[in-house]
């Protein structure tokens, strides 16, 4: 048994945070990006494995099978005993381009990302879906603060006191950045459910690859829900602070799941409180496909 307490939460620069993300900000914020670096940025839970697992094997994929996809792609501002230092792994990076990941609002990424000019895809998942993926995560990921009760947690998501902070803010502010900033691409979860080869077609013809037809076919086939689950190099499995008993990380994979945890109230609630919050009519997100 693994005795170490799960962190707290605090507010950090107006963010709510936990240590594993903030204690090696010094690093993080001098962080040397280079031009063709490309940040994958999401808010929690919005498929950022699935798209890493797209660009990996866009760019790399006959390269070995056998390295998790964690360490092809780090995760740059995780700072953790077991599991080690983000940026150190993006500094050990032998690739290139790097695929480098980020939950980071946007305001908090490293200066040398923009000044590189280096490519980010954003991935955006609709707030119902993405708050509970999110829960369940945080029940199974030891290193994340106690989720508590379904409801007592939905009420934490509306007021932003989640790790990253808040959803909307989040996904607000990096669809802001697209106006000053051209090298974003901005891409939804349920649309890669619905259109996966649509999707990977508009994320080539960003990065400007051009992948040969059947290369596409083998990668929409290798990037299936039910192939990632049962591939140990994707599917966190090998992580030692998950306790896949009690949810897995490949968990579901749907749009709409909300359903089943939503009651009717808090439904009619969290509509009304969305409204408030997402002032901005050119951002829309389906609930369901
Ligand atoms: P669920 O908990 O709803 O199943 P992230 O990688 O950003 O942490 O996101 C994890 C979420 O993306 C989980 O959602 C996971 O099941 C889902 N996911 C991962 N790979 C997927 C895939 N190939 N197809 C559909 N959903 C996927």
């Amino acid at each position: 048994m693994d005795a170490t307490p799960r962190p707290e939460l605090f507010d950090f620069h107006g963010v709510s945070m936990i240590k594993y993300f903030t204690d090696n900000w010094e690093n993080i914020q001098k962080f040397q990006a280079r031009p063709d670096d490309i940040l994958i940025a999401t808010y929690p839970k919005a498929g950022t494995t699935w798209v890493s697992n797209v660009l990996d094997l866009l760019y790399f994929g006959q390269r070995e099978k056998n390295i998790p996809i964690y360490e092809r792609v780090p995760f740059m501002e995780l700072f953790h005993p077991q599991v080690g230092s983000g940026t150190q792994y993006a500094d050990e990076l032998p690739t290139s381009p790097r695929l480098i990941k980020t939950h980071l609002p946007v305001q908090f990424v490293p200066k040398s990302f923009w000044e590189q000019n280096s490519r980010m895809v954003y991935v955006a998942r609709n707030a119902k879906d993405s708050v509970v993926s999110f829960f369940h995560f945080d029940r199974m990921n030891k290193s994340q603060p106690e989720p508590g009760d379904w409801s007592s947690y939905l009420q934490r998501f509306k007021q932003g006191k989640m790790v990253f902070g808040s959803w909307y803010d989040h996904v607000n502010n990096w669809w802001k950045k697209r106006e000053t900033y051209s090298n974003l691409h901005y891409m939804f979860y349920e649309d890669m459910l619905e259109d996966t080869g649509r999707e990977i077609d508009k994320l080539c013809s960003f990065l400007g690859l051009t992948p040969s037809a059947q290369e596409k076919t083998r990668i929409v086939g290798d990037v299936q829900f039910d192939n990632m689950r049962k591939d140990e190099m994707v599917n966190y499995s090998t992580v030692p602070i998950l306790d896949f008993k009690i949810s897995p990380f490949m968990r579901k994979g749907k749009v709409g799941d909300w359903k089943n945890h939503f009651t009717v109230a808090q439904n009619e609630e969290f509509d009304e409180d969305y409204r408030r919050e997402m002032k901005d009519p050119t951002l829309q997100f389906r609930t369901a496909i």
